[in-house]
């Protein structure tokens, strides 16, 4: 599976067609971008004819699901089937003049069936049908999770009512994934998108929260209060411009004043759903960031009347136990994924910060359960090893000092495997932490060539 290279053709594909919205089809800048394209296309193809298929903002490579491209690039996606595009077929080597007839129907103009050259609109679609087949339900639930948020976001935005049924419809599958396939939904849970970073985290705090949920014993009617809660906790970011989310430096007093008002923002959004539990709901939003003593914000402490000839002193409010699960999902997600103003950091150093604010920002308690469900090396971890080779880790080890699960995505010759195997490795053995990102890992891509079994 190609998902890195087609998810550069992609987003060459998305540049040359603003390019040439913007500017039109012969300015230089649109030109560079087309070459970009044309030259990704040819990495893609490798000398060999391809077809892209979009299918219900899904992207198929032939037949194959590439699942990271189908959610990091769903808008474009969508605009593809919108323009009439269903597939692309690329015979290399891709000329630029063919791709440009592309990005032309791409950026709004009158599609073109292309009969011939080396880039072929809508030629030989294979069969919707035959595509679908090769969904994964753990991804299903995934998306469906990430565009509901994207349809509550848009009626917050709009200031429409927000509805916790459909919430409530795609909370369950997440639970569903998380009481039935726990290994599954961490690894599910590694998935990052800097483009649509508040989605993503928010289906990802959902999934973390819940598995610290299923360690507390919770009943599953509380375990959907808790999901719901911690999907929709970050729902007030909608008020806060991009501008302000993805600022590199250090905020201005007006631009942290935006951002403290989300808490807020997203408890009224919640409380204008008419349907039971919305309540607690609204909590979990209003308390994601109150902090566990009480220094974050919104400012939730209180002056208590002094007794006679006492002092008086302030009190925090407690926080519910639903806000301080999600607080330590939210913040270890946070954490291992990049930002604009910071690189992401490895599963085991974003658990050892946890640790040194437990007791200030998080509930001690709810800390080390998280720890107790991730372990050392938690899903998703990429470690190198003293002989050089590079795994993924895919579960929870089942005990400290034992052999941890995991798979060789590198080798010690430092080749990349094409299906990761695999391989186990005991605590002694680790050389070194890497990110994902930097050690060219794609955890949900790996998850999809190794978890779907022959009956999924
Ligand atoms: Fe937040």
């Amino acid at each position: 599976m190609k998902e890195r290279e087609t998810g550069s053709l992609l987003a060459a594909l998305r540049r040359a067609a603003t390019l040439h919205r913007l500017y039109g089809s012969s300015h230089p800048l649109t030109g560079v971008a087309l070459a970009d394209a044309a030259r990704e296309a040819d990495v893609l193809a490798e000398g060999q004819p391809v077809q892209l298929t979009v299918l219900d903002e899904s992207i198929y490579l032939d037949r194959t699901l590439l699942p990271m491209a189908s959610l990091t690039h769903g808008g474009f996606l969508r605009t593809m089937h919108d323009r009439g595009l269903r597939s692309v077929t690329f015979l290399p080597p891709v000329a630029m003049a063919d791709l440009s007839r592309l990005t032309a129907a791409l950026a709004g103009e009158a599609l073109e069936p292309a009969g011939a050259g080396s880039v072929r609109l809508n030629q030989d679609n294979l069969a919707a049908d035959d595509l679908e087949e090769s969904g994964d339900g753990r991804r299903v639930a995934y998306t469906a999770t990430l565009d509901l948020l994207r349809a509550v976001s848009l009626a917050v935005s709009e200031r429409e009512r927000v509805s916790l049924l459909d919430t409530a419809a795609a909370v369950r599958s997440l639970v569903d994934l998380c009481l039935d396939d726990p290994s599954a939904a961490l690894l599910l849970s590694t998935m990052k998108s800097h483009h649509e970073y508040t989605f993503f985290h928010s289906v990802n705090t959902c999934i973390l929260t819940l598995m610290i949920g299923r360690m507390t014993g919770l009943d599953r009617a509380d375990q959907l209060l808790l999901g719901m809660g911690a999907l929709l906790h970050d729902i007030g970011k909608v008020g806060v411009s991009p501008a302000v989310l993805q600022h590199p430096g250090r905020l201005s007093p007006e631009q942290w004043a935006e951002i403290r008002i989300h808490p807020q923002v997203g408890a009224e959004s919640i409380l204008t759903a008419s349907e039971p539990g919305q309540e607690v709901v609204a909590v979990v939003a209003l308390e994601h960031h109150a902090r566990y003593d009480g220094s974050g914000y919104p400012n939730l402490l209180y002056f208590e009347e002094p007794p006679e000839h006492t002092d008086g002193y302030s009190r925090q409010h407690p926080l519910h136990l639903f806000s301080r699960l999600t607080a330590v999902a939210d913040g270890y997600d946070a954490l291992t994924s990049r930002r604009s103003y910071r690189r992401a950091e490895s599963p085991a150093r974003a658990l050892r910060v946890l640790l040194s604010d437990a007791g200030t920002v998080y509930d001690p308690d709810v800390v080390h359960a998280f720890i107790d469900i991730m372990g050392e090396f938690p899903p998703g971890s990429v470690l190198r090893l003293q002989r050089g080779e590079v795994v993924l880790v895919d579960q929870p080890a089942p005990d400290a000092d034992g052999p941890v699960p995991a798979l060789l995505v590198v080798d010690a010759a430092g080749r990349k495997l094409a299906r990761p195997e695999p391989r186990s490795f005991l605590p002694g053995e680790v050389a070194g932490y890497l990110t994902p990102d930097r050690a060219g890992v794609d955890p949900a891509l790996i998850l999809e060539q190794v978890g779907a079994s022959p009956d999924d």
